[in-house]
């Protein structure tokens, strides 16, 4: 029998990307995964903040991973959310219940968006952190809970800090480990890498073209990776593929590509530069080789159709099914 390959199961082959910028994080989820220290994670929103949480987490792979979303713990509810309640603690509690802290026991408590927590909140959240206990509303009884703490924020929690936003105390006690995420409009190296895993995870076959992958290289992404996986997934929704070229990009990006080749001094007449190489293995498929050679055509013909079908040897109406059917 032939030795089985292992396969890649460590948790970094979720977190994709090959720039320095993710190296680093890759070396330091590693470096941290086995310790216990609490982790501070900032970002952008969509930069990847929850998926590097359970990297961490997997790392040592033991206990429960609890997402406790600090913003929506506000109102009567978020101390019993928190700490659970105790039956009878109010009308309708019934039962006695656990809450996120007994449930990470064992594992990790992965605080999102913790710069959204109340400051009445924060205050019982250093007690926990502190002691590694607490009360259940409407109990007397001390209740222990082991995790550790990871936390994210999108906010400058120092800056929190300043404005009195943010407990002092608190940030130092999450600020052990930092972890930043850069944004990735920084790291647009890596924007291939996840283009491809995004097109293997949620594609029927479906490829990009070298043209598509620069243009989205040169996309700003606001939304950071989350806008990236969203923008994939539609565009293999709306096309059957296999290939994906610029004409399938959603308006958003595009406007912003007909904006950036405005700002190079380079035509804008249409979105698709026509660089002479493609794939790696020097094969462009046959849809694609037509498109250039109808935008090669009309850009030399300056968007005279006729004579461009005639340069094609296409009658005019073929012209226009297929400019219809690239969405040209
Ligand atoms: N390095 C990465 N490799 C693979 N997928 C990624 C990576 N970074 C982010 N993603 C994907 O992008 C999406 C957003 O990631 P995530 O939810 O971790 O972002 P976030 O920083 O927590 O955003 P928010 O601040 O809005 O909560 C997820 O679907 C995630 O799988
Ligand atoms: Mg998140």
């Amino acid at each position: 029998m032939t030795p089985q390959v292992a396969l890649d199961v460590s948790p970094l082959s979720t977190l994709i990307g090959n720039s320095p910028a993710m190296r680093q994080v890759h070396r330091l989820v590693m470096r941290i995964g086995r310790s216990q220290f609490p982790v501070l994670i900032l970002g952008e929103t969509g930069t990847g903040k929850e998926v590097v949480a359970r990297a961490i987490h997997n790392m040592e792979a033991r206990g429960p991973f609890v997402v406790v979303d600090c913003s929506s713990l506000v109102g009567p509810l978020m101390e019993s959310e928190l700490f659970g309640y105790a039956k009878g603690a109010f009308t309708g509690a019934h039962t006695q219940k656990l809450g996120l802290l007994d449930a990470a026991n064992g594992g990790t408590a992965f605080f999102d968006e913790i710069g959204e927590l109340p400051l009445e909140m924060q205050m019982k959240l250093l007690r926990v952190l502190q002691q590694k206990e607490f009360r259940a509303v409407g109990s007397v009884a001390q209740r222990t809970s082991n995790f550790r703490v990871i936390a994210a924020t999108n906010r400058n929690l120092a800056e929190e800090v300043k404005a009195n936003r943010f407990r002092q105390d608190l940030y130092y006690r999450l600020n052990v480990i930092r972890l930043r995420l850069a944004p990735l409009r920084e790291r647009a190296e890596d924007i291939p890498a996840l283009v491809t895993y995004f097109l293997e995870r949620y594609g029927n076959g479906h490829k990009a073209t070298t043209e598509l992958l620069s243009i989205l290289q040169q996309y700003d992404w606001p939304g950071n990776v989350r806008e990236l996986e969203h923008t994939v997934q539609r565009m293999i929704a709306m096309n059957s593929g296999p290939w994906l070229t610029p004409a399938d990009l959603p308006n958003t990006v595009m406007v912003d590509q007909q904006k950036f080749l405005a700002a190079t001094g380079q035509s804008s007449s249409h979105p698709v530069s026509l660089p002479s190489a493609d794939s790696s293995n020097g094969v462009m498929p046959l849809a694609e080789l037509e498109k250039r050679a109808i935008l090669s055509a009309l850009e030399y013909t300056k968007g005279d159709r006729t004579v461009a079908a005639a340069m094609l040897g296409i009658g005019r109406t073929t012209l226009y099914r297929k400019l219809k059917e690239y969405g040209l």
